[in-house]
Formats: C-alpha cells, structure tokens, sequence
C-alpha cells in the first residue's frame, strides 16, 4: 500500500468584496445580487436541503447518471489521469467516479479553504492509495494548474450545472479558460441541466417545504449580518419562474410595500414589487450546449441523460 499523499496549494484567491459588490448591485437599475453570496454557513446548509427536496431533480438525476454510465465516463477519462475538480465543495460526486477510476492524482479545487482541507482528509483517509493536490484557487479568473505532470492526461469534472449560474458568452468564456488550463486532448466531465416544460421547472425552484424560499431570503439576513444592513424579512417575498425566451430560471426577491433600506451606510428605495435579481439558472438542450462548448474549443465526444431526460452529463474534449 501506498503511503496516503496530500499535497497543498494555496493560489490565494482574491476574496470577493461582498461590500462592494452588493453596493454597487443595489445600485443598479433593475437591482441583482450575485449569487456567490448564498454561500454562507447556513446558505450552505440550505443548498444541501434543496439537493434532497423531491421537487429539486437535477442532484439526483446527476447522481443517477454517474452510477448508471459511470463505467463509461471513466473509459473516456483515461485510468492514471489528473483528475480535476472545479468547484469539488464537499467532494461528494467525485466518489462516484473514484469508485470506477484508479486517476493518478486528484485535485479538487475550491475558494473556500477550509472547506476544501476538510474535504480533501476526509477523502485522503477513506482513499488511502490516492495521491491528492488540494488547490485553494479561483478557477473562474485567470488560473494555471499548480500540478502539471506532463506524461499524465488530464480530465477535469464540473457538476451541478454550476455553469448554469453563468449568462452563455460567460459560460462559453470560462469553458475557454479550462480548455486553455487543461491543454489539447484533455476531457472535461460536465453536468448541465436541460431545457423542460416550465412547470417542472417552476416547481424545482419553488419548493412546498419553502426552502428555496429561505435560501433565498438567507441572503438579507447575511448582508444584515455582514454589511450592517437592515432589511425586514418580513418585506421580501420569494419569486422564481422560468424565463422561456431567455431559457433560464430567474430568482428574485420582491418588495411587498415602497420602503427604504440601510445598507453599509447607504439608503435604498424600493417601490411596492421591486425586486433584487439573485439568481440566473441557465438550462440548455444538449445540441445547444454542445454549438457552446464547440466555440470555446471543446469537440463533444459524448453524452448520457437520466430516462427521463431531465439532466445531462457531456464528455468533452480540448481540440
Ligand atoms: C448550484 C447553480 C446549480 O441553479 O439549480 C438551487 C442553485 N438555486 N435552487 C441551480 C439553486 C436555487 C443551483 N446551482
């Protein structure tokens, strides 16, 4: 047996300016919050609810494909690969994959470092032969892989349909910068939610446990915290729904009644319906978001969906 091997790399992500940002997003016309700023400990927490609520399909539809076609993915990766992770959180999925593939090495990367130390000995200690590169590092901004052994192909694997958080030239955008990090003939394993009839998609993004709703609302109760700000929960409400022509799930938080608010020593009006954009879900069809991963220099080598079509997980490939 090998010895168990956890390397570390701290890139020093510069942090987001939670302040700024939200600032300047209030101040904008319509207002939007980013939604990089659900992520506190609680919002987290909140995240993983919805992953198991029965309205919410895409974690489980993902997680289905993986153990149904699994076997498959891993072919296409290549056994004593450079695994990488974008994104890896708690590093949940990857399991799934590690199950089928002995890669060379693993390295998840992540913003947060805690939570990405934590995970990655967690993992260290229940895949004792793996060889782990943990990378604290913003993958989304100008980025090198710290850890490039040149005889090893690389595979990259991006769940979640995070990428759905992104408009599509942003998308297409940070698809280029993978491809660029991960160099020519490497694959990228990404899941990416599908277009569908809107109340399917409605009802995911508007649970009946409400707790889209919290997660949503989370973020005034943060900025509160954070920003000394003062905003009355009870003057918000929830709202999601499917943007047809724009394909994408927009959520909002709406104000019930003209009012002002506080925030880091500014004053923000609302009107009676206003609203804080905080969040963009892109869905596409699978031909779309191929034409998309094609133009930022991928060539789609595969795809596999749950039965009912729900989700999709592409296999791609830097030209
Ligand atoms: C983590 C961006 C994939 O868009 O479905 C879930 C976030 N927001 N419910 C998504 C989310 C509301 C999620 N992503």
């Amino acid at each position: 047996m090998n010895a168990p091997t956890l390397h570390f790399y701290d890139l020093h992500p510069p942090l987001a300016d939670i302040k700024e940002e939200v600032l300047k997003g209030l101040s904008c016309q319509p207002k939007a919050i980013p939604p990089k700023f659900f992520y506190d400990e609680y919002g987290s927490q909140l995240f993983d609810q919805i992953t198991e609520l029965p309205e919410y399909y895409p974690t489980r539809a993902e997680i289905g494909i993986i153990k149904e076609d699994g076997e498959e993915m891993v072919s296409l990766l290549g056994n004593e690969c450079l695994l990488v992770e974008l994104g890896s959180g708690s590093s949940q999925k990857i399991r799934l994959l590690l199950d089928a593939l002995q890669p060379a090495a693993y390295m998840p990367i992540d913003i947060s470092k805690e939570h990405l130390l934590k995970s990655a000995q967690v993992l260290a200690t229940d895949y004792p032969d793996l060889e782990i590169h943990a990378t604290c590092a913003d993958y989304s901004e100008h980025f090198h892989l710290p850890y490039s052994p040149d005889d090893k192909p690389k595979a990259a694997f991006f769940p979640g349909s995070s990428i759905g958080n992104f408009d599509p030239p942003q998308a297409q955008a940070l698809l280029q910068r993978v491809a660029e990090f991960l160099g020519q003939d490497s694959t990228l394993l990404i899941g990416v939610d599908i277009k569908k009839e809107p109340q399917r998609l409605n009802a995911a993004y508007n649970d009946a446990a409400g707790v889209t709703a919290a997660f949503n609302l989370n973020l005034l109760t943060r900025i509160n915290r954070e920003l000394e700000a003062d905003f009355d929960l009870s003057r918000f409400e929830h709202n999601a729904f499917y943007n047809e022509p724009q394909g994408r799930v927009e959520m909002h938080l709406v104000s019930n009644t003209p009012h002002e608010v506080q925030v880091g020593g500014q004053t923000f009006e609302f009107a009676e319906g206003e609203s804080i954009h905080t969040e963009n879900s892109y869905k596409y069809t699978v031909t779309q978001f191929q034409n998309l991963a094609n133009k930022a220099g991928f060539q789609p080598e595969q795809v596999w969906m749950d039965s009912a079509d729900l989700f999709s997980v592409h296999c791609l490939r830097v030209r």
